[in-house]
């Protein structure tokens, strides 16, 4: 079934702890967490400190998203703080193999992150080396904008061209714009995870806004 991670970003800070609760109780498979340097992207966003607290508080996986220029140098920062995978962008450096040999050096999971301008080529050379690839589904820099469709039908191509290469253990996620009333839509793909951020937080009740997206899967 897909799995759901809602994006930390799009959350009530001055109610994280209880929407944190609420979200592990009903099923969040793992959390999301954007990091902006207002550089690769406009915004700025979350850090090492905030990552390192909410490691403390969940035992949920996290996955930081990390939208950064040079992120060579600034992933140190999100290492050795717990998190089940860090994902970089492949536009974001010019040498994305040393990025990635240095995540797994510390035993963390490989996402590379497709703009979505950037074509699939250049994953070619990679592909064999990641466990994950983050296509993004809108411009990456704020939430709540509307899915490029385009961009879904990318990600449906790269689960394609995964099978015909047999990496079957290579995870695909998408990032934005995913709501209730696409969720179908998505999961139709074949990829394995999407992100949610407006779409849960911005509802009065998250928690029940994910078990009912959860449930909608369910066969
Ligand atoms: C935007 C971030 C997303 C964002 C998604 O650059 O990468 O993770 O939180 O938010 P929604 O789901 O509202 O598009
Ligand atoms: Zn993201």
């Amino acid at each position: 079934m897909l799995k759901i991670g809602p994006s930390i970003m799009c959350a009530d800070f001055f109610r994280l702890k209880e929407q944190i609760q609420e979200l592990d109780k009903y099923g969040a498979d793992y959390y999301h967490v954007d990091i902006m340097d207002g550089h690769f992207v406009p915004g700025f966003t979350l850090g090492k400190e905030f990552v390192e607290q909410l490691a403390k508080n969940t035992k949920t996986p996290l996955d930081v998203h990390l939208m950064s220029d040079n992120p060579f140098e600034h992933m140190d920062h999100f290492l050795d703080l717990g998190i089940t995978t860090l994902t970089i962008h492949v536009e974001a450096t010019p040498d994305i193999l040393k990025c990635i040999q240095k995540i797994k050096s510390k035993g963390v999971r490989v996402g590379v992150a497709l703009n979505p301008g950037t074509p699939l080529s250049l994953l070619d050379e990679i592909l064999d080396d990641v466990d994950q690839i983050l296509i993004m589904t809108i411009s990456p820099g704020s939430a709540a904008q509307p899915m490029i469709k385009s961009c879904l039908q990318k990600a449906a191509r790269l689960v394609q061209n995964l099978r015909e290469h047999q990496l079957h253990n290579v995870e695909v996620m998408i990032d934005g714009g995913v709501k209730a009333h696409n969720i179908h839509e998505v999961s139709e793909c074949g990829i394995h995870s999407a992100v949610i951020g407006s779409g849960v937080f911005h509802s009065e009740h998250p928690g029940l806004m994910l078990e009912k997206i959860k449930n909608s899967l369910l066969p």
